[in-house]
C-alpha cells in the first residue's frame, strides 16, 4: 500500500514509525513531516492546507491511502475535496468529511449533537452578537466559575475559565464584540463548570463499526503540578490508573455507542479517529469535547501500546471491516515527556541545533520528533514542542523515570520539560 500522511508533529512521527514497520506498507510519504518522519519515509515539501499540492502528490505518487493527522485540513474539507475528485476514485482517506469534522470544528455543533443523542455533558447556552445582551444577563447570574468556549478552531486557546462575573462579562465582550479569537469566537458556548479528573479515549470508526484504542491522560499546563498557561500537551500516560473496566464500560455505553449511532442516524459516514475528551465527575463520565483526530502527545503513548499492524487496521477502517478486527494492547505502562523551547507557550526562538537525538536506549524508549527540521545536515528546533521521549515501564513512576534519564542525553539551547508527569499517581 502507498500511503500519504499529512502533518508534522510528534503524532505524525509516532504514526509514521508504526506504519513504516508494517509489511503492508510499500511506500510512505509525509507532508510536510519533520526530521523524525524523514527516517520513516519520504517527506514532501508542501503544507497540510495546500489541497492542490495534496491532490497532485496523490496522483504522482500513486497513493492508495491518505491519513490526515491534524484537524485543520479536515475542518476545511480535505476529505470531501479528495474523495469527490474523479481523478482519485480509488483513493481512501482516514479522516471525516467536513460535516463530521464539525464535531471538533464547532463547539456549538458538538454540544447540540450531544443533546440530540443524550450524551452526558455540561449544561450550556450559546450566544452571538444577535443575543449578546441576553448573554450578558445570563453570565451575571451564572454560578462560578464560568466556562466560555469560542465556537470554532482557536489553536487550542479558545477556552476561558472565569472566576468572577466581571471577568466573564469582559471576556465575553472581547470574544463577541472585539473578535478576540477572530470569527472562531463570534459564537460563544457558555457552559457549566465540571469538577473532576480528565482523561481521553480514542476510537477508530469505519462509517459503521468502531474499535476502541488504549485510553490516555495528558498534561496540558506548562508548569509542574499543573500550573501556568495551557500548552498543546507536556506529557501523557497510558493506561490511566482510574480507568477501571467499570468506567470504560460506562464510557462505551453512555458515550461511544450513542456517538457512533448518532453519526449513523444523521447520515454522517464518519471514517477516521474520534478523540473523546472526558471529565470524570465522581464515577460518571461527562464529555468535554470531541476531536476529529488523534491527540498529540497522546498518540505517542497510545500507538506504542497498540500491538496490531496499523496499516492493516487503517485498511480495515477504509473497507468497513473494523468488525473483524480485535485490538491487542501491550499491558505495560507507557509514558511520554515532552521537551519544549524556552519561552513556550509564549514567544520562543527556533533553529537551535539538537544534540544526542540518536543516543536513546532503544530497549525501553523511543524519541519522537515534534517541532524539528533539518538545516545544513543538522537537526534543529522548529517549534515550541520539540521532541518527546516515550518509555515503557512497570509503573507510571518507572516509565517517567526512564524517560527523564534518557532526556539527559539530549539537549538544545533553552530546552525545558516537566519532570512530574504522572505525579498524582505516585
Ligand atoms: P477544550 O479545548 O474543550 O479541551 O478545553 C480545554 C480545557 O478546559 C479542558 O482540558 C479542561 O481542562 C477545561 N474545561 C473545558 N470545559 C470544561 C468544563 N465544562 N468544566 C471544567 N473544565 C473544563
Ligand atoms: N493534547 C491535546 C490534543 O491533542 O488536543
Amino acid at each position: 500500500m502507498r500511503i500519504l500522511l499529512l502533518g508534522s508533529g510528534g503524532r505524525e512521527h509516532a504514526l509514521a514509525l508504526k506504519i513504516s514497520q508494517s509489511p503492508l506498507c510499500e511506500n510512505l510519504f509525509i507532508a510536510p513531516g519533520n526530521a523524525g518522519t524523514a527516517q520513516c519515509g519520504t517527506n514532501l515539501q508542501f503544507g497540510i492546507n495546500d489541497f492542490d499540492a495534496i491532490k497532485k502528490a496523490c496522483i504522482d505518487k500513486k497513493i492508495d491511502l491518505v491519513i490526515v493527522g491534524p484537524e485543520e485540513p479536515l475542518v476545511k474539507g480535505i476529505t470531501d475535496f479528495l474523495i469527490n475528485d474523479p481523478a482519485l476514485k480509488d483513493l481512501d482517506v482516514i479522516g471525516p468529511d467536513k460535516t463530521g469534522a464539525q464535531l471538533e470544528g464547532s463547539k456549538a455543533f458538538a454540544k447540540a449533537f450531544m443533546m440530540r443523542h443524550n450524551i452526558p455533558t455540561a449544561a450550556y447556552k450559546e450566544f452571538t452578537l444577535e443575543n449578546y445582551h441576553e448573554g450578558v444577563d445570563y453570565l451575571k447570574q451564572h454560578e462560578l466559575p464560568i466556562v466560555m468556549k469560542a465556537d470554532g478552531l482557536a489553536a487550542g486557546k479558545g477556552v476561558v475559565i472565569c472566576e468572577n462575573h466581571l471577568e466573564a462579562v469582559a471576556e465575553f465582550e472581547l470574544m463577541i464584540q472585539r473578535a478576540k479569537f477572530g470569527d472562531a469566537g463570534k459564537r460563544v458556548v457558555v457552559e457549566q463548570f465540571l469538577q473532576g479528573v480528565e482523561m481521553s479515549v480514542f476510537v477508530l470508526m469505519d462509517g459503521k463499526n468502531y474499535v476502541i484504542l488504549p485510553e490516555a491522560k495528558d498534561y496540558k499546563r506548562i508548569g509542574e503540578k499543573d500550573t501556568g498557561p495551557n500548552t498543546g500537551g507536556m506529557g501523557a500516560v497510558s493506561p490511566v490508573p482510574f480507568a477501571t473496566p467499570e468506567l470504560m464500560k460506562k464510557i462505551e455505553e453512555k458515550v461511544i455507542k450513542p456517538t457512533v449511532e448518532g453519526l449513523k442516524k444523521e447520515g454522517l459516514e464518519y471514517r477516521g479517529f474520534i478523540f473523546f475528551g472526558f471529565m470524570i465527575v465522581g464515577d460518571e463520565p461527562y464529555m468535554i469535547e470531541y476531536n476529529c483526530r488523534m491527540g498529540d502527545p497522546e498518540t505517542e503513548v497510545v500507538i506504542p501500546r497498540l500491538k496490531n499492524d496499523l496499516v492493516e487496521l487503517l485498511a480495515a477502517a477504509s473497507n468497513q471491516q473494523l468488525d473483524k478486527v480485535k485490538i491487542e494492547t501491550d499491558p505495560r505502562t507507557v509514558c511520554t515527556v515532552v521537551a519544549v523551547s524556552g519561552g513556550y507557550p509564549g514567544d520562543y526562538k527556533k533553529g537551535f541545533e539538537i544534540s544526542g537525538l540518536n543516543d536513546i536506549n532503544p530497549a525501553d524508549s523511543i524519541l519522537f520528533h515534534m517541532g524539528t527540521t533539518t538545516a545544513n545536515d543538522k537537526v534543529v528546533t522548529n517549534g515550541g514542542r520539540v521532541f518527546c521521549i516515550t518509555s515503557y515501564g512497570l509503573s507510571i513512576f518507572d516509565a517517567v523515570e526512564i524517560s527523564k534519564d534518557e532526556m539527559q542525553k539530549v539537549s538544545f539551547t533553552g530546552m525545558e520539560y516537566r519532570s512530574d508527569i504522572g505525579y498524582e499517581f505516585e
